[in-house]
C-alpha cells in the first residue's frame, strides 16, 4: 500500500501558497487547504489532481483555526507536512506604525503560525517524515525601508522556527523557512504599486529598478518557489533543518 501523504497549507488560495499546494497535490499529497477564502483555489486544484482536499476557512490570526486544521488533517490520516503562510502586512514607514499595527501583525505573523504549528506537531511527530516550512521574506536578511512589520516580525518567526528545529529535531521533525525575493504574484504587484505611489513614479520604473538589483535580472515564479518548497516539505529532504533558504535569483548574497 502506498503511504498517505497529507499537507496542511495555510494562505493556500493564491500566490506561492497556492502554487505550493498545487505542487504537493501533483506529488500525490491530500490537502487541508486554508485561507480566509480557499473555495475557488480548491476547485482549481481538484480540477487538475485526483487528491482529497478539506477546506478550512479563516485567518491564521483566528485563535480557533489551529484546532480546526488539526481536526481536518486527522480525518485525512494525520499531517505529514505543514506550510505556514499568510498575506503580507501593510507597507508603512516604521515611525508611522501604531501599537495596534504591531499587535495585529504579531497575531498574524507570529502567534498565529506558532499556534497552528503547536496544534499540528503531535501529528507530524507521529509520522516518520514530519516537515514544517514557513514562507518568509528576503527582507529578514536585508531589511527593506517601508516594511518594518515584515522585517521585524518575520525575523521573530524565523528565530522561533530555528528554536523549534533544535527542540523537535530529536523527534524527527525538520523545520525550515523559505524566503522569497521578488516573485510574480499579486502581492509583489501591490508592493510595486505602493512604492510607485510613495515615490510619485510609475510601476514600470519601480520594476526596472528592482530588476537591476537581481543578478538573474528577472523575478521568480510561484511555480519555481513551489518546487523548492515541496522538496523541503517532503521525505526527499532528509537532512536540511533549522535554515532560512532564499529563493531570490541571487539578490541576497549575505548570510
Ligand atoms: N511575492 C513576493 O515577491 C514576496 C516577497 C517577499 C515576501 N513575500 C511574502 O510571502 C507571502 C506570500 O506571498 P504571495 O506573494 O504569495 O502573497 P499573495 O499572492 O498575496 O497570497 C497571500 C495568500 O495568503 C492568504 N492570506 C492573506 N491573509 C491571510 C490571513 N490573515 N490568514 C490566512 N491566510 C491569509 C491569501 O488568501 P485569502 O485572501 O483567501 O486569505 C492568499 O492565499 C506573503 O506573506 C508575502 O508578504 C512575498
Amino acid at each position: 500500500m502506498t503511504e498517505r501523504k497529507v499537507a496542511v497549507v495555510t494562505g493556500g488560495s493564491a500566490g506561492m501558497g497556492l502554487a505550493t499546494a498545487r505542487e504537493l497535490a501533483r506529488r500525490g499529497y491530500d490537502l487541508v487547504l486554508s485561507s480566509r477564502d480557499p473555495q475557488s483555489a480548491a476547485e482549481l486544484i481538484r480540477s487538475d489532481f485526483d487528491v482529497q482536499i478539506k477546506l478550512v476557512a479563516g485567518s491564521i490570526a483566528d485563535p480557533g483555526l489551529a484546532e480546526r486544521l488539526a481536526t481536518a488533517s486527522e480525518a485525512l490520516g494525520g499531517a505529514t507536512a505543514l506550510l505556514l503562510n499568510h498575506g503580507g502586512p501593510p507597507v508603512k514607514p516604521i515611525m508611522a506604525l501604531t501599537d495596534d499595527d504591531w499587535t495585529g501583525a504579531f497575531q498574524t505573523m507570529v502567534t498565529g503560525p506558532l499556534r497552528v504549528m503547536r496544534a499540528l506537531i503531535p501529528q507530524l511527530q507521529a509520522n516518520p517524515t514530519g516537515r514544517v516550512l514557513a514562507i518568509s521574506s528576503f527582507t529578514v536578511k536585508t531589511p527593506f525601508a517601508g516594511i518594518g512589520l515584515s522585517n521585524a516580525l518575520r525575523a521573530a518567526l524565523v528565530n522561533a522556527l530555528k528554536t523549534a528545529a533544535l527542540e523537535l529535531g530529536p523527534g524527527g521533525v525538520l523545520v525550515n523557512a523559505l524566503a522569497p525575493g521578488y516573485v510574480e504574484t499579486d502581492r509583489i504587484r501591490e508592493w510595486n504599486e505602493s512604492y510607485a505611489r510613495q515615490e510619485n513614479t510609475n510601476v514600470e520604473e519601480i520594476r526596472a529598478r528592482t530588476l537591476e538589483t537581481i543578478p538573474l535580472r528577472r523575478y521568480g515564479t510561484p511555480e519555481g518557489y513551489a518546487r523548492l518548497a515541496a522538496f523541503l516539505l517532503s521525505e526527499d529532504n532528509d537532512y536540511v533543518s533549522g535554515q532560512q533558504i532564499v529563493y531570490d535569483g541571487g539578490l541576497v548574497v549575505a548570510n
